[in-house]
């Protein structure tokens, strides 16, 4: 494997004005930095102004540069099944002193070259392709569209200083004369003009190369490859074209030959100011998600494996949000059993369809199926004994489940509940007192001391909630199910914030059907304080809902987004499409993208991330956690 030898060598021949053969320069060291790629495609597009802003910088800084993005290939084993990875490596080749990280380029040596393409040492192929015949308008990042099809060349050198306002007047009138109404030119023009008023002073006119080198066993493994980039390049108004006889000097990263016919010997470059070229040619640009120690989630939709470790993040907590059969519990259920397998979390969980009770020993936790008439034992006055709750709440849950939405009313029961609270010894021991001081009041809490209500508070035993626990609410339907499916969803939450936060090993309370409880403020209250709260103790919350709505409309459910550093955006309605743009700084394309999207299939918003993302489940996974056809 040869390195950059190549570039030290073939230096000397460098051929740039055409009219006068330059001298042996004297030989100044190439650095080769290694540059950072970030996701683009689904940024804002004041996201993507500022990314633009530091790669014109390069632009401007560096005379004479080359940015080398070399594809990569390998193989992620994930269980027994072996997926192919594609990913990229991102160097920046110039003399240029740079406060950038020093990167080691690896390439194969050429070992013939050929009119077409060159046979390199390991006897595979190598053929360049030179982009050309540019559109007045191309599209942002467009070199992204050819990452996998091969490596990307893109070098550029500046010409004699241009003075700024020139420059930045050359693209002012290019992009005035197209006198579009199209968005991106409007902006570009806003963007230049600025540019014009108050930086233009660095702007420059750069000789600019842009290709595509293309590896293949074969001719037509090159030729098939070739194609296929072409057609893209077609779409976009633009060509692609191999240069005959310069393959080898494209492949080792010159665009000149020695040639004794003038005008012939170097190939033909495009001419480009920095500020147009750093968002046409823009290249750091990598949707993927590679957290240290992450577990597997699945694939970005560049080919590349997503690694994901919560713990990167600023807090833990998980918000899932798609429509139904979009694949939220599957999802959730690969988050937990993954996570359980790499960081040993401990689960707590709400299951209104007894999904994950049957999960059980593959999950590893217990799984508790609440039927009619189960005794729960889930009194909230002997909570409070135990400072699960304290009266306030107390008062708070039995307005919210036993009074009508009266204020009055609500603070009648208050002052019984603080007067009667500290001799009660049970919840119901407490509705008797009230009997006593406020008969009204009484007769609204009498429904808590009769089923199906009387079973929550009830026990058989003492209730055993232990750490890694679920319970499984399906079987509480009929009429008031929601309404009951929540009161014990409040008091399981209460439980449940308790244990994990009694310590700090790393846990996850999940709430599957999210959109049950939104209506019950007290509910969600007790989820956003969890939320809040969960990170001190390395626990985290995962809210799993269908709708954007019900997290965004509604002041718990706000909160909670807001407190989730990790949001998994799945299949959407178009009812929602407004809300997912406005709460999540998507673009239209990928909004609408949504409204489509295959079960798995969708966004995730992770810490600055933001990546297209398919969570693939294991064969074992998909058989163990589909639901389809089960009812
Ligand atoms: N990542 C995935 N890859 C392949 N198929 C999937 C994936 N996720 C879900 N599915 C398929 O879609 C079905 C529905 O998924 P899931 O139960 O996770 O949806 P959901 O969003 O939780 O729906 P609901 O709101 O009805 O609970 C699964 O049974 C499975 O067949
Ligand atoms: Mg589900």
């Amino acid at each position: 494997m040869a390195l950059l030898d190549i570039f030290k060598s073939k230096n000397q021949k460098k051929t740039e004005q055409k009219t006068q053969k330059p001298k042996e320069r004297p030989q100044k060291q190439l650095n080769v930095y290694q540059l950072e790629p970030g996701p683009f495609e689904i940024l804002s597009d004041e996201e993507r102004d500022q990314l633009e802003q530091k790669f014109l910088q390069i632009l401007n800084v560096v005379d004479k540069g080359t940015i080398y993005i070399q594809a990569s290939k390998t193989k992620y084993q994930y269980e027994d099944e072996e997926y192919e990875v594609l990913f990229n490596k991102f160097y920046l080749i110039t003399e240029a002193n740079l406060d950038y990280p020093k990167g080691e380029l690896t390439r194969k040596k050429v070992k013939r070259a050929l009119p077409r393409y060159v046979i390199l040492e390991d006897n595979t192929l190598a053929q360049a392709a030179v982009f050309y015949k540019f559109p007045d308008l191309a599209p942002e990042g467009m070199l992204f569209e050819y990452f996998g099809l091969g490596d990307i060349v893109i070098k550029w050198e500046s010409l004699d200083p241009v003075s700024a306002a020139s420059a930045v007047d050359r693209s002012r009138k290019r992009l005035e004369s197209l006198g579009s109404t199209d968005s991106i030119i409007i902006r570009k023009l806003e963007k230049v003009k600025q540019l014009q008023a108050i930086v233009g002073g660095q702007a420059k006119l750069l000789r600019l190369w842009a290709y595509l080198i293309i590896y293949g066993q074969n001719e037509a493994e090159l030729k098939q490859k070739f194609m296929q980039a072409r057609i893209i390049a077609r779409s976009r108004l633009f060509d692609l074209d191999i240069p005959v006889f310069y393959q080898k000097a494209l492949y080792n990263l010159e665009t000149s030959v020695a040639s004794f016919i003038p005008f012939t010997n170097t190939v033909k470059p495009v001419y480009v100011d920095t500020i147009t070229a750093s968002w046409e040619f823009y290249p750091l640009i990598s949707e993927d998600l590679i957290d240290a120690d992450g577990i597997f989630l699945g694939f970005s939709d560049s080919g590349s494996p997503v690694l994901f470790n919560p713990y990167m993040r600023n807090n833990h907590n998980i918000v899932i949000l798609g429509e139904t059969g979009s694949g939220k519990s599957m999802t959730l259920k690969i988050l937990l059993k993954r996570m359980k397998e790499k960081y040993k979390i401990k689960i707590w969980g709400i299951d209104p369809e007894n999904e994950y009770v049957k999960l059980a020993e593959i999950l590893g936790f217990k799984g508790i199926v609440v039927q009619r008439g189960t005794k729960l034992g889930l009194d909230p006055v002997l909570m409070a004994k135990i400072n699960v709750l304290n009266p306030e709440d107390i008062a708070e849950l039995l307005a919210e489940f036993y009074l009508p939405d009266d204020i009055a009313l609500r603070n009648r029961l208050r002052a019984a509940v603080f007067d009667v609270y500290d001799e009660s010894s049970d919840l119901f021991d407490l509705i008797e007192r009230i009997k006593n001081q406020d008969e009204q009041i009484y007769k609204y809490l009498e429904a808590a001391k009769t089923p199906p209500d009387v079973y929550i508070f009830e026990a058989e035993d003492k209730l055993e909630t232990t750490e890694n626990i679920v319970f499984g609410l399906r079987e509480i339907s009929g009429q008031g199910a929601t309404r009951l499916k929540a009161l014990i969803t409040t008091l399981l939450a209460a439980i449940f914030q308790r244990e994990a936060f009694s310590n700090r090993e790393k846990g996850f309370v999940f709430v599957d059907e999210g959109w049950l409880f939104v209506n019950y403020p007290i509910t969600m209250a007790l989820l956003e304080n969890l939320s809040r709260r969960a990170r001190k103790y390395s626990k985290g919350l995962i809210f799993a809902t269908q709708r954007p709505a019900d997290v965004v409309n509604n002041d718990s459910g706000r909160t909670i987004l807001e407190q989730s550093a990790t949001v998994f955006l799945l299949r959407q309605r178009s009812q929602s499409l407004q809300v997912l743009k406005q709460t999540f700084a998507l673009r239209d394309e990928e909004a609408q993208e949504l409204l489509q999207a295959e079960p798995g299939h969708g966004i995730l918003r992770t810490g600055n991330y933001l990546l297209r993302l398919y969570v693939q489940p294991s064969k074992e996974e998909f058989e163990a956690f589909k639901t389809t056809g089960e009812w």
